[in-house]
């Protein structure tokens, strides 16, 4: 039997979950973009009928919104948006009232997720010899809405948790088409 799933955020990422989302075992019973669900307001009971988890990528301003949402309709929820975290404890807060399970990454890539261990390991072996520093470099797309990605957000926290100095990073972005 195939495990109900909603589309919150019907765009690039969305998408592609709608297209994958039947070879692994899920039904897409709905579906949420900008236009119909503004504020959040389309997210009710009747719309959420037989969903069992929901997956959420839309945009930053969105994204909260829609998470506690969904924690008081009790559906747990996916959120592969970024560009939120520094509201991540009202999200935990409405989370665990509502008793549902949340899980959030700014990237859903195994690989990188095991670079952000190689980069938090590289970051401790270098943390005691001061005449070393370390930059963050980022290229991306030219229609990435947030800037910096929430990827080198992740990767900048690694740093500075695994070399336990502030100050100790410099980032720089550089914004391009690749063609
Ligand atoms: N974690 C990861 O691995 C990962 C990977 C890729 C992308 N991302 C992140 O995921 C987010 C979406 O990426 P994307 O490339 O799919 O963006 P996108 O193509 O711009 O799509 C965003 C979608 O969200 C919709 N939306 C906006 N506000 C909404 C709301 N209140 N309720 C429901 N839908 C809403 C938009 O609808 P309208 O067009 O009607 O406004 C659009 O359909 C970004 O934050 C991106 O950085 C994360």
């Amino acid at each position: 039997m195939s495990l109900g799933l909603a589309i919150v955020g019907h765009g690039k990422m969305g998408k592609l979950i709608e297209r994958l989302a039947p070879e692994h075992g899920f039904e897409v019973r709905a579906k949420f973009d900008g236009r119909n669900n503004g504020n959040a307001q389309a997210l009710s009971r009747e719309t959420l009928r037989g969903v069992d988890v929901a997956v959420e990528f839309t945009a930053p301003q969105a994204a909260l919104e829609n998470i506690r949402r969904l924690a008081v309709l009790g559906v747990n929820a996916v959120v592969g948006t970024t560009g939120w975290l520094e509201q991540l404890a009202s999200a935990r807060e409405a989370v665990e009232q509502g008793k549902t399970g949340l899980v959030w990454a700014p990237n859903f890539s195994v690989g990188v997720n095991l670079f952000f261990d190689v980069v938090a390991h590289a970051a401790a072996l270098f943390a005691g010899h001061s005449e070393y520093e370390a930059w963050g470099w980022e290229i991306h797309h030219g229609a990435k809405k947030d800037e910096l990605s929430g990827t080198l957000k992740k990767l900048a926290e690694e740093m500075r948790a695994a070399a336990g100095k502030k100050g100790f990073f410099e980032f720089k972005e550089i914004l391009g088409e690749l063609g």
